[in-house]
């Protein structure tokens, strides 16, 4: 059903139930806002957005009234203009302005270095947020050349006690936008309204910090702040970034798609890249990886233990002495290990490099929480682990070992999500945590016994009964009603110490509610490594190889034995055990490369800056080293040669790998393939592919 109305006499048809705001922009009519923000609910705050309608006396905000049949409305009728500047004017006499009306503000631009110095220097224009702030913006639009009130500086002091972010009040105005994405799109209530009247506050209640308050960190009210009240600690007076690049963050298997900000080619921040359809980081990925990649002890040009100090060499010389160390390796005792968070080409290559040019079978990629149980999880079960996106149509959900907190706040989003849209959740844990407290059951195991536990919920009504334990009851009820049961497992619960009833519980309630599963690992290659190896890592004091060459992994801190150490990263070692050689590799942000997400789909890293100094890509080294020991078969030129060889080599069987499967280190090549002829704009790759297609 449709309402036909004009706004500034321009005449615009939409459907019944939309807003005049709404309605406006769908027409590429401007209309200021402050409070209003895409996907939340109206808050009608700000009051930036109010409209004339012919024949009402009042002047309504359009974020809040809805369009109706015949309606005739201007939008910058004198009337409107003059309210809307008082009201603007009000606003400002509560909110700093020397960025706005400063006489001198044109030749503050031309001696401002950076917004840091020009704070010190003028006393002024030292908000975080100036030239990005859409209090500024608004006033500029809207022409505001003084400020008509007097100031009122609050004198509010700066919060700082919070790990990721500022909060400076002083410059908040009430829009109530931190508040709204935290509870309407993120199931949390870390801050609200505090005090009263003239004297009211946004923050967490009770004069708590946000850490006490519960917040998982996600950075979502920083990023919707209109003006400078909130703020990045670790970016706060970097400015506006010169550039954006879509990739993937590399931090677990989810692999979120992230805008990496870069300003004259340093990574300055992280934002969800909400191109792509992301709306949410975890901590890690939106504070984590400007840390990580600007680390201070970054790895810039290879090194060599001379007694107890390191010394720089050349690449030349590096190459050639681990070439030297590897040739003389005796056979079998080589020992690699990769770190679950580098990209499917490294990988492949550092494998290779193991099986082919070391003769060893010593290849591992850590993967904690699977890797320390003893018994393997269900292979074929875990290959049919899918993506987040099935919870949106998911009639039930059981979460498995799932805290919603910190790392895992994108699958908490995703799951009140699904619960707004009336799926019900069940939690199973056995610690209070995030998603216990907006769950529609909590159930807790004593520890240990989560088989039991996931049984008993699969029992018949009478056996049920019988335990009197109403809540699991009531989960059995939910699961026999659910028309679409998905089952969502972390690894956390994989502690218990009876893993494998634990896998044979989850696949009779698979088979039997005809339920779909995700699995989430915490690494990236976790599920590769899963397949690549069931049974632990070998002990150490009973295998200590000759060679110990560790890729982002950190020397472990016994070691018996003195093998050398190959130790190549991005930051420097932190072991008390010195490394023998010291190869700088680059970051993801400084290269190209693909990775498969736990539900086996194809994401790449895209180059966001240039590499620092002399650090090379994994594969390059690696590839080097070979073709100095006069090993065939690592001339690559590129990451498309890799690639190609990834999708066209013989199957290998693998320890502990079942026979005749098409598929590589245990992911399915064909996905893999598939995934790569859509996702990497390379022509070079495409055809190449087809040609493995067609051959
Ligand atoms: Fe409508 Fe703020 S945008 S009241």
């Amino acid at each position: 059903m449709t309402v036909c109305l004009h706004i500034d006499e321009v005449p615009i048809i939409v459907e019944k139930g939309t807003t005049i705001l709404q309605a406006a922009r769908q027409h590429a009519i401007y209309i200021p806002t402050l409070c209003d923000y895409p996907d939340l609910p109206a808050h009608g705050s700000c009051r930036m957005c109010i409209v004339d309608i012919q024949g009402r006396p009042n002047l309504p905000t359009a974020c809040t009234t809805l369009a109706e049949e015949g309606m005739h409305i201007q939008t910058n009728s004198p009337k409107v203009q003059a309210l809307r500047a008082e009201l603007l004017q009000m606003l400002l006499a509560e909110h700093p302005s020397s960025c706005l009306f400063c006489p001198e503000k044109s030749h503050c631009d031309e001696c401002m270095v950076t917004l840091r110095k020009a704070g010190v220097t003028t006393g002024c224009r030292s908000c975080s947020k100036d030239s990005q702030c859409e209090l500024q913006r608004l006033v500029e639009k809207l022409g505001l050349s003084q400020a008509d009130f007097p100031g009122r500086y609050r004198m509010l002091e700066t919060q700082k006690g919070d790990p990721f972010l500022d909060r400076d009040n002083n410059l908040c105005i009430l829009c109530g936008r931190c508040i709204r994405i935290c509870s309407e799109n993120h199931s949390a209530v870390s801050i609200a309204y505090t005090n009263r009247g003239s004297e009211t506050l946004i923050g967490p209640a009770f004069g708590q910090t946000l850490l006490e308050a519960g917040c998982s960190f996600c950075g979502a009210c920083i990023e919707i702040c209109p003006t400078g009240a909130l703020s990045e600690k670790t970016r706060k007076w970097d400015g506006k970034p010169d550039k954006a690049t879509v990739t993937t963050c590399p931090f677990c298997s989810i692999g979120c798609q992230v805008d990496l900000l870069s300003k004259q080619d340093t990574v300055i921040g992280s934002l969800p890249a909400h191109s792509t359809g992301a709306d949410i980081l975890c901590v890690k990925g939106r504070f984590g990886i400007t840390e990580l990649v600007n680390h201070p002890t970054r790895l810039k040009r290879p090194q060599k233990r001379v007694g107890q100090e390191h010394l720089f060499i050349s690449w030349e010389d590096s190459i050639r002495l681990a070439a030297e160390k590897c040739a003389a390796c005796s056979p079998g005792q080589f020992k690699m290990i990769v770190s679950a968070d580098c990209s499917d080409e490294d990988r492949f290559v550092a494998h290779k490099f193991t099986q082919d040019a070391m003769k060893s079978d010593q290849f591992h990629i850590l993967s904690p929480a699977i890797g320390a149980n003893e018994a393997a999880p269900s292979f074929s079960l875990l290959k049919t682990s899918q993506s987040l996106n099935i919870l949106a149509s998911a009639s039930t959900i059981l979460c498995l070992g799932l805290d919603g907190n910190f790392s895992q706040s994108v699958v908490a989003v995703k799951l009140h999500q699904a619960q707004t849209h009336g799926a019900k959740i069940i939690a199973v844990g056995s610690q209070t945590n995030r998603l216990s407290q907006f769950a529609d059951l909590w159930l807790r195991p004593i520890p240990g016994q989560e088989p039991d536990l996931i049984r008993m919920l699969f029992a018949q009504p009478d056996e049920i009964t019988q335990f009197q334990l109403s809540s699991v009851a009531q989960a059995a009820r939910l699961l026999k009603a659910a028309t679409d049961l998905v089952i969502v497992i972390s690894p956390s619960i994989l502690k218990t110490p009876n893993t494998q009833e634990f896998w044979t519980a989850v696949e009779q309630c698979v088979h039997e509610f005809n339920a779909r599963l995700i699995f989430l690992p915490e690494g990236n290659h976790s599920i590769v490594n899963t397949f690549q190896s069931p049974s632990p890592l070998p002990d150490s004091t009973t295998q200590i190889p000759e060679i110990l060459y560790l890729i982002g992994e950190n020397i472990p801190a016994e070691l018996p034995g003195h093998p050398f150490i190959i130790y190549q990263n991005i930051v420097s070692p932190v072991s008390t055990i010195q490394a023998d050689l010291l190869l700088p590799t680059t970051a993801f942000s400084e290269t190209e490369g693909t990775r498969i997400s736990y539900a086996g789909q194809v994401l790449q890293f895209h180059q966001a800056v240039p590499a620092p100094a002399e650090t090379l890509p994994t594969w390059q080294i690696l590839s080097r080293i070979a073709k100095e020991m006069g090993v065939q078969g690592f001339d690559y030129q590129g990451l498309a040669d890799i690639q190609f060889e990834m999708a066209t080599q013989p199957v290998r069987v693998e320890p502990g790998h079942q026979t005749g499967e098409h598929d590589y280190l245990g992911f399915p090549l064909t996905r893999w393939v598939e995934g790569l002829r859509w996702l990497v704009p390379n022509e070079n790759v495409k055809t190449r592919n087809a040609y493995v297609h067609h051959s």
